[in-house]
């Protein structure tokens, strides 16, 4: 039998999304019990790109789950030095119970996911970050309850983080608002296929009109170092501060998933005021992972 991956937001129904968020505060809400689901289960975590909170929330993930994670590098693994992804999926996944990766091109992990037998977990690719989402929807539904029918703001880069909350708003039927150059749109494939209720938008005020949520991310996302100058030009109209959240509603939150860029993407005066929850976003990433890992290795999230 195939495994079940998590590769993109879609591989998960609106139910499991619901079930997961709730697994996740029920795991955050009795942190301190001594939890055994994932007594003796291995997670194998394949890093090709820097990490601070997803490599600390999986390996703590999986201690206080009873449970193990192993940190491969690519540097320091046979797939640095060329061993195909194919042939590293079937040895690695005979060896542990799930595999996490963060890489470059989305087809490294669907390819991966093709050869393994075990779960494999997308940690971010050039395309997807759909764990930030998890702890993003967790967040969001802890300071406010439902995201349904709530209005998101996308503001910068039509990115990996941009295309998973293009597939959180169709999975969970929130209206999501892109503001972004128009050199910088979300991919035409991922916005077309969408049923979710999504507009592009150029002017990030207008977009932030009465919104209940906003949230940005770098310029130059990992691997689009060299495009920096060009990308801060391009978006110096698009930085999050307290003149255009002024346009959201009174209680709307900001969400950033970090690292972030003081001075670029959202001036500081946001993202530690009274309406970020960016420290809370980051620690969910544990909880709401934790809840992943429970329903991928031991189909637990119900
Ligand atoms: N948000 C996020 O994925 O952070 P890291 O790059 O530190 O893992
Ligand atoms: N878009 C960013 C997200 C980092 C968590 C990147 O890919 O670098």
């Amino acid at each position: 039998m195939k495994p079940r991956h998590f590769l993109t937001l879609k591989d998960i129904t609106e139910q499991e999304f619901q079930a997961l968020i709730k697994r996740g505060i029920e795991l955050k809400q009795n942190r301190y019990t001594h939890h055994q689901t994932l007594n003796n289960k291995t997670l194998a975590m394949i890093f090709e790109k820097s990490s601070t909170r997803t490599r600390v929330s999986f390996e703590a993930g999986m201690t206080q789950l009873g449970g193990h994670a192993i940190f491969l590098s690519s540097k320091d693994t046979q797939l640095g030095r060329g061993e195909p992804v194919e042939d590293s999926a079937r040895v690695i996944s005979r060896m542990v119970d799930a595999v996490m990766i963060r890489t470059h091109d989305h087809s490294i992990i669907t390819r991966f996911a093709d050869y393994s037998s075990v779960p494999v977990i997308n940690a971010l690719t050039d395309s997807y970050h759909p764990c930030q989402l998890l702890a993003d929807i967790q967040t969001y539904y802890e300071h406010r309850g439902d995201i349904k029918g709530k209005t998101v703001v996308w503001i910068g880069d039509g990115n990996n983080m941009c295309h998973s909350y293009i597939n959180a708003a169709a999975i969970l039927d929130f209206k999501l608002r892109i503001a972004c150059p128009a050199d910088y749109e979300p991919d035409p494939d991922i916005l077309t296929c969408s049923q979710g209720d999504i507009q592009v938008i150029r002017d990030p005020a207008q977009a932030m009109q009465d919104a209940d949520m906003v949230t940005t991310d770098v310029w130059a996302s990992m691997g689009q170092e060299q495009e920096q100058t060009a990308r801060i030009h391009a978006f110096k109209d698009y930085q999050v501060n307290s003149h255009n959240m002024a346009y959201t509603k009174p209680d709307a939150l900001f969400m950033h998933c970090l690292p972030a860029h003081r001075g670029e993407e959202v001036a500081a005066e946001v993202i530690d005021g009274p309406q970020s929850v960016v420290w809370d976003q980051a620690e969910n990433r544990l909880h709401a992972q934790k809840a992943l890992l429970e329903f991928l290795l031991v189909g637990q999230a119900r």
